[in-house]
């Protein structure tokens, strides 16, 4: 058996915050800080992991992976608590090592982690705490230290002037025996100014009970922070970008100005990608070689294959090929499949559909639920009718069609290869391969109508 576990705690409301829901799903870089912890865990190695959920445990669920296990604390009574109602999961797992790390701080790396728990077996340590200095410690509980070892832990309320003072701070991420911490657990009593039961509190208990207690420096003092408020949270989202571009600078990814670009740390982006002002690039996005994106994009879930470039566009959980451009003013919703050398130019939506290779839908053009060929050109206008008002369906255009400009597909509908439509066709039925189908009215045209009309009105 694993002798790693790990109990999250996430059960805080978020008052501070003043979210409704759970302080953990408050986002860091578009993602709930719980999710980053989480990932922190198992990125240690760290499969069994209890997560302490509370009022808005509905929410968290959410975001859960499969085997993690969940306990449920009712009432917010301070982090010791929360580790208590973990119990269950702790009883079974008396003799392993035991992580306790909080829901609200997302930056405690899977280096950190093991850094802790080295030095916690090399020092066969009762307890293990991550400590840090930092230039502004307020609210963050203080390392109390006599002779050099650590003594106990004081809450920024609780603390006189001369604890105030300390630099040193705790994670409130800890290595713990199993066993002692369940006996650290039930010695612990609400002695303190909010009459909660401070996880806190059990460093001084082990230590009373004549146990060796650590702590382990973070070494970076930005691993520490967590968020109670809104102020900290943009701090910590300002932290997070900040690391993100280091790591892509040092793989390549050319970004002149970082204005308004924030990306999301499970980016794929390879080297020779430039990304320009205002764009967003949120979850498991994956940028092949010499992208351009932005300025002022947004990609979600996107996979770019090399040398394409998007401007001022929305490319949504979507594939597409190398050398696709896509803008200005375009948006590639949900599932879509778009094939090398496509264009896609401006006020161009698609949504749900394959475009096969180098085809070019230039300007104004709706293309829905279609599957369509290579070398396809849509003229400016073009609308795929899918939706009858009651049942979506789907338009089907062979290779080297040509769709004239402001042609209605009325689907379900299928061009055959290399047919044509005229400019302003209306298409209600399946057109053969090779033909051209006109579909609207013949002109009338009366010579002189116009001039004797305006002689009517009296204006020649
Ligand atoms: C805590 C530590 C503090 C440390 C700081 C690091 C205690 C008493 N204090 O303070 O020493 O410097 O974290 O960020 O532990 N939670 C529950 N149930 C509860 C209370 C809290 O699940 O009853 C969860 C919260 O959701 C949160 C985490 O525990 O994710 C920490 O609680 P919070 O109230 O934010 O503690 P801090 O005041 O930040
Ligand atoms: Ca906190």
């Amino acid at each position: 058996m694993d002798q790693r576990c790990a109990v999250i705690l996430a059960a805080g409301e978020g008052r501070r915050m003043r979210t409704e829901g759970a302080k953990a799903m408050c986002q860091v870089l578009f993602r709930p800080m719980l999710g980053w912890v989480l990932d922190n865990c198992t990125g240690a190695g760290i499969n069994q992991i209890c997560v302490v959920v509370g009022k808005s445990a509905q929410e968290v669920y959410g975001i859960l992976p499969q085997g993690v296990t969940t306990a449920v604390q009712d009432r917010r009574l301070g982090t010791g608590h929360a580790v208590r109602c973990a119990r269950e999961f702790l009883e079974n797992r008396r003799d392993a090592d035991i992580l306790v790390t909080l829901g609200d701080s997302p930056f405690l790396f899977p280096a950190v982690i093991q850094k802790a728990y080295d030095l916690h077996k090399a020092q066969d340590n009762a307890v293990t705490v991550v400590s840090s200095r930092v230039e502004d410690p307020t609210g963050y509980g203080r390392i109390l230290r006599q002779g050099g070892q650590v003594a106990a832990i004081v809450e920024d309320r609780d603390g006189d002037d001369a604890t105030r003072a300390i630099k040193e701070i705790n994670a409130g991420t800890y290595w713990f025996k199993g066993g002692l911490l369940l006996a650290a657990l039930d010695r612990l009593i609400p002695a303190n100014d909010q009459g909660e039961l401070y996880l806190t509190d059990t460093l001084e208990i082990l230590r009373k009970m004549g146990y060796r207690v650590g702590a382990c420096d973070a070494g970076d003092s930005r691993i520490a922070l967590g968020a109670n408020t809104r102020r900290e949270l943009h701090t910590l989202n300002e932290i997070a970008r900040e690391m993100v571009f280091d790591r892509l600078y040092d793989g390549g990814v050319d970004i002149p100005v970082t204005d308004g670009v924030m990306i999301s740390a499970e980016a794929d982006i390879a080297p020779g990608v430039r990304i320009l002002p205002g764009t967003l690039i949120r979850g498991r996005c994956q940028i092949g070689a010499d992208c351009v994106v932005g300025p002022n994009s947004v990609l979600e879930d996107a996979v770019l294959g090399e040398g394409c470039v998007v401007r001022s566009s929305y490319i949504t959980r979507s594939v597409l090929g190398r050398g696709v451009t896509v803008g200005p003013f375009s948006q590639i919703r949900p599932d879509c499949q778009i094939a090398d050398g496509v264009k896609i130019g401006d006020f161009v939506e698609v949504k749900n559909s394959r475009v096969g290779e180098k085809t070019a839908i230039a300007h104004l053009t709706y293309v829905g639920d279609t599957d369509c060929g290579a070398g396809v050109n849509f003229g400016c206008g073009v609308v795929t009718v899918n939706y009858n008002g009651v049942t979506k369906n789907r338009t089907t255009i062979g290779d080297g069609a040509f769709i004239g400009c402001n042609t209605n597909l009325v689907a379900p509908v299928t061009v055959g290869q290399g047919a044509y439509t005229a400019a302003g066709s209306t298409v209600t039925v399946d057109l053969p391969p090779d033909s051209l189908c006109i579909a609207r009215s013949r002109e009338t045209i009366k010579p002189g109508a116009a001039l004797k009309y305006r002689r009517q009105k009296g204006k020649e």
